[in-house]
């Protein structure tokens, strides 16, 4: 009993440790890729065309190419690679008067920069996030309109959106806190109560007197008198208020 749970818990670890090592050889090998990638295709570029003003020694712009000490960490540092995938995007870099990196060159490098740096991949994109999205103030009065036909003073009911980018409906800004949902509540009571009718069914009175009731016999006479006690087909709900016996 004791040996078959305790190799159970062997295998188990055994299983952890296996997953574990596998793991890490994946995350080494693409790590490993980057830098190889860096240090054999990357670099020698950045050499040929940065060095003058970015390495060995010289730093312009606070840029250094070759001043790090983990290159796992260079590689990684995402504020500078962009830097220099918008400075070869826009040929800002190396300045006009130095000698230029050929096209394929600016590519290799701004595609390493893309695939290894900033991990896009083109068999995979991804898209990014979607955000739900709510209508504001005035996109949901004018529904509410629309809908319903009520005037809805949402100016009144909800608290001002946040705008962003200049703008009043973008989803990001638009958010929804806990008091927002309880005066979307609110205002959804309130307007259905205006919408449906939630009182007392009204039955249409009708008047009329004795004598246009007719004989169903022969219809050209009148009945004169109702006679309650005829059978009469369909359903119907009568409020009798007043009984007159004059003809
Ligand atoms: C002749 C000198 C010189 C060479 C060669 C040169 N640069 Fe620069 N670089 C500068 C100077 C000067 C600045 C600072 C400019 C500034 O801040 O306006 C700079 C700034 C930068 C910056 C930081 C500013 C920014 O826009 O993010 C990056 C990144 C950069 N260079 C990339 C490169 C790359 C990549 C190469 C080679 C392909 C290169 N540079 C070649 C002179 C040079």
């Amino acid at each position: 009993m004791f040996c078959k749970n305790f190799s159970r818990v062997g295998t188990e670890r055994w299983r952890k440790l296996a997953l574990g090592a596998l793991v890490g050889a994946l995350w080494l090998s693409t790590g490993r890729a980057a830098d190889q990638d860096y240090k054999s295709r990357v670099e020698p570029v950045l050499k040929t065309y940065c060095f003058d003003c970015h390495g060995d020694g010289a730093k312009k712009g606070e840029v250094a190419f070759d001043e790090y000490t983990n290159l796992a960490a260079h590689v990684a540092d995402h504020k500078l690679w962009l830097g220099v995938w918008q400075n070869l995007e826009t040929q800002m870099m190396p300045p006009a008067k130095k000698p230029q990196p050929s096209e394929a060159e600016r590519n290799l490098i701004k595609h390493w920069i893309e695939r290894e740096v900033f991990k896009l991949d083109p068999a995979n994109p991804d898209p990014g996030r979607v955000t739900i999205r709510r209508l504001n103030r005035e996109e949901y009065r004018n529904t509410i309109f629309d809908l319903f036909g009520v005037e809805f003073d949402t100016s009144e009911a909800f608290p001002a959106d946040d705008s962003g980018y200049g703008f009043d409906n973008i989803g990001d800004a638009l958010t929804i806190s806990p008091l927002l949902m309880e005066k979307y509540l609110d205002a959804a009571r309130e307007i259905a109560d205006k919408v449906v009718n939630t009182g007392e069914g009204r039955i249409p009175t009708i008047s009329m007197s004795g004598d246009q009731m007719r004989n169903k016999a022969k219809p050209s006479l009148s009945s004169k008198n109702l006679d309650f006690s005829a059978k009469m087909p369909g359903s119907r709900s009568f409020r009798l208020t007043s009984i007159s016996s004059t003809p």
